[in-house]
């Protein structure tokens, strides 16, 4: 049986209809840049953050960029994130001016430790960047604490955590800002680029929409240097309609990973994700951890079941950020992570047999 990674056409047939008439709707008005179905959006997902504000901009890198900048971070700033993350929330930090600092995570949930965040902290600390991995929120209470009493900001990096819970509370509301993704694999991804700011803080939200806009809050009477980093109409409107259905597809995933779980986790060679107590995970990815991952992969493959790694290579040995100064045992649980992981397909859509059929596949793969 054929198990794809990610199976987008399968969702898109399940709203075909819905979709269709509500692109229909931006056509008719032409809304293209921005406008009245971004508003939309905007308000709603708002409320389904439980959050006060949400900005539509062109993708998660640019919301992460743009709430650093906009929350003022800047030139030799030390901005703490975590290694094991895709390369866009280092860049944001990079490119806002500021200089990444790492500190390790924790080994059971893969998001940044704590522990180990004070000691990572300097006289040039402006911000902690948690960043709710595979769609599981960070340790907040304790990182929100440290922030509070050192003066730091907190912008949440919920690009892969749509609808994730903190203790009840949703991904993105607890810091200073929440950045996400809509790129499309994500549980709630646009048909091309687009990401959003959350915020409670309503001097912010109308920071961003003006920098979004080039700087203008009235056509052509710019305030501030800005840029173009509007959310497109068509975007607004997709994410309108799937958003309707963001509950119940998170919770098929959860469905899922329970089914996966119970055939995967009696493995001693295998270990499965875990869910702390403070958490809604939302299985953005399922991520195994196993000691011969590349030939598991390889296995998998040649039975037709498409996997991932997320990600092979920990943000602090990349060359891009050779400069950083970090070496090979800098960071030891996500080093090892990396070279463990393994993700498994993964999506609403998943059946149970496809789900049976990997894990049986990776149950021989072991045993033999
Ligand atoms: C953790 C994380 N941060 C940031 C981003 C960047 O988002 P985008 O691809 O929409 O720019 C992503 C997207 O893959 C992500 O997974």
């Amino acid at each position: 049986m054929k198990v794809p990674f990610l199976d987008l056409k399968a969702q898109y047939e399940s709203i075909r209809s819905e979709v269709a008439c509500e692109l229909q709707k931006v056509l008719d008005n032409t809304a293209f840049a921005g406008g009245h179905f971004v508003e939309k959006f905007e308000k709603e997902f708002a409320e389904f953050c439980q959050c006060r504000f949400a900005c539509g901009v062109g993708s998660g890198t640019d919301a992460l960029w743009i709430a650093l900048l906009m929350l003022g971070v800047g030139k030799d700033d030390e901005i703490i994130t975590a290694p094991n993350t895709f390369i866009a929330t280092a860049e944001a930090i990079s490119f806002a001016g500021a200089r990444p600092v790492f500190v390790d995570i924790d080994e059971k949930a893969y998001t940044i430790n704590p522990e180990l965040i004070e000691s990572a902290i300097t006289p040039k600390t402006k911000a902690i960047v948690p960043v709710h991995i595979y769609g599981q929120m960070a340790d907040m209470d304790p990182i929100m604490e440290i922030a509070g009493s050192k003066g730091l900001m907190v912008i949440e990096d919920a690009c892969q955590a749509h609808g994730a819970e903190y203790k009840g509370r949703r991904a993105g509301s607890i810091g200073d800002a929440g950045c996400f993704s809509f790129y499309p694999g994500k549980n709630l991804g646009a048909y091309g680029e687009a990401g959003a700011i959350i915020t409670n803080n309503e001097e912010l939200a109308e920071k961003i929409r003006i920098f979004r806009d080039h700087g203008q809050a009235m056509k052509y009477y710019h305030s501030i240097i800005g840029w173009n980093a509007r959310m497109d109409g068509i975007q607004g409107a997709v994410l309108s309609v799937k958003l309707r259905h963001l509950e119940e597809w998170n919770l098929a995933r959860r469905k899922n990973a329970r089914l996966y779980n119970q055939l995967l986790e009696d493995i001693e060679e295998i270990t499965v994700p875990f869910e702390s107590d403070y958490a809604k995970h939302v299985y953005h990815i399922y991520s195994i951890r196993v000691d011969n991952r590349d030939e598991l992969i390889k296995a998998l493959t040649q039975k037709n079941i498409s996997c991932g790694i997320h990600y092979p290579v920990p943000l602090h040995l990349q060359d891009a950020y050779k400069s950083l100064g970090y070496s090979k045992g800098s960071f030891p649980v996500a080093e090892k992570c990396a070279e463990q992981i393994v993700s498994l397909p993964m999506f609403a859509e998943l059946t149970s047999e496809q789900i049976e059929t990997v894990s049986n596949e990776i149950k021989s793969f072991i045993e033999n």
